[in-house]
């Protein structure tokens, strides 16, 4: 038996559910690239995704790429063959960043973290104050790590990098946080940033931003890594097609001018608002569901929880039936858990254009299933995220 048959929610962290508008965007003519209306549509993004950024010195580029082409980008154009970077570990994703790093030539150091907490910015200050030749040339972090459901706090780490006097870059990958929880490239100090088209902004995957603050394009001047693809420098060109190096994804690029524009109409704040809502939903019915130690959400601190996906480590329990009755049965797809939590959980992504009836309903199914299928559980977790809600709308 199957009730699946009707509107599909894809509740994975990315990539994540494209509004109709931005689809619709998409389905027009190709057009001229060398002038005429696509030169607007590339002044309109590179605008708006800085304000998204919250960067006004900033200087922003579109690749066409995903979050790994964003990682190559930021390290060619800032660095040479043999630089050291210190990789801030609190999950997968800046591991991986650090292996891309380590397959260019440059040296790499792991600033030990855990699977369930975020990075200790007193950690960071201690391994900067002792580099006192200041081989580490940057220090690589992600902003929201995807695996462990991991919210890193960029200002206490940049704090952390002042107090040492160390003068290494800031990277932060914001892949899963950009569009989903508040970030200040400038306020923050952040050097370069990082973000794909695909999870909290909405658009279909193909579209890659880097934005490389003052202090990134001084570096960019020495850097010896630099390649024709990646280059900052030919991307500043005069032509438009050099914006791309080459064609521009006119289509995405389309999509991407309407998720911008949507995200504006809400106000970045009201999209940092939802996500926070919704996300507190998720965690009120993992908390409840979780009294019968079946489950848990694998961050150990509240504070440190990400707005944009909650990763749930089960306890002795399989949690593929769980997924495939969400699943087969309702409609509704969870994502699985990845790196060292494989097999042992789910990630349920709550980012991008993702509203209260989708919570709600993929935390209904959720109960369901766990009732269904004889998983140990106390029940109530969808009231409890009913009220959380409640209580944001003004509710006791
Ligand atoms: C935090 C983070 N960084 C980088 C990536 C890599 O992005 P992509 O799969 O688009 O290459 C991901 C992918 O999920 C991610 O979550």
């Amino acid at each position: 038996m199957t009730l699946r048959y009707g509107k599909e929610f894809l509740m994975i962290p990315g990539p994540t559910n494209v509004p109709d508008e931005v689809l619709r965007a998409m389905h027009r003519p190709a057009v001229d690239i060398y002038e005429g209306p696509l030169l607007q549509t590339t002044d309109d993004c590179l605008k708006g995704i800085s304000r998204v950024f919250r960067s006004t010195t900033g200087k922003p580029y579109i690749y066409i790429a995903n979050g790994h082409g964003t990682w190559d980008a930021a390290l060619s154009n800032t660095l040479s063959r043999g630089d050291k970077v210190l990789v801030l570990e609190s999950g997968r994703f800046a591991i991986g960043w650090g292996e891309a790093a380590e397959l260019i030539g440059i040296e790499v150091e792991i600033l030990p973290g855990h699977w369930r907490k975020a990075v200790d910015p007193a950690a960071l200050e201690a391994r900067l104050r002792a580099d006192t030749e200041g081989a580490i040339k940057a220090v690589l972090v992600v902003q929201v790590d995807t695996a462990s459901g991991v919210l890193n706090d960029i200002p206490a780490l940049r704090r952390a990098m002042d107090a040492s006097g160390h003068g290494a870059l800031l990277m932060v990958d914001c892949m899963a946080s950009l569009g989903c929880v508040p970030f200040e490239m400038e306020a923050w100090g952040v050097d370069v940033a990082m973000a794909g088209s695909q999870k909290g902004l909405m658009s279909p995957p193909g579209l890659a931003f880097v934005v490389a603050g003052q202090k990134a394009l001084a570096a960019h001047k020495t850097a010896g890594l630099r390649n024709s693809y990646m280059d900052w420098t030919f991307r500043d060109g005069p032509e438009h097609y050099m914006k791309y190096c080459g064609t521009p994804p006119e289509h995405l690029l389309f999509a991407f001018q309407k998720s911008l524009e949507l995200i504006e109409e809400e106000t970045l704040e009201g999209v940092w608002r939802r996500h926070a809502i919704l996300a507190e939903a998720v965690r009120a019915a993992v908390e409840v569901w979780g009294c019968k130690g079946a489950m848990e959400m694998n961050i150990l601190k509240p504070e440190d929880r990400s707005d944009s996906v909650s990763v749930i480590c089960f306890n002795g329990v399989d949690p593929a039936p769980l997924r495939s009755f969400v699943k087969d049965v309702c409609g509704i797809t969870i994502g699985i858990a990845i790196g060292d939590l494989a097999g042992k959980g789910i990630r349920i992504g709550h980012m991008g254009h993702v509203n209260a009836a989708m919570v709600l309903g993929t935390l209904s199914a959720m109960e369901l299933g766990l009732r269904r299928l004889g998983i140990p559980h106390e029940s109530g977790g969808v009231e409890a995220a009913i009220a959380v809600i409640d209580r944001a709308l003004g509710g006791n």
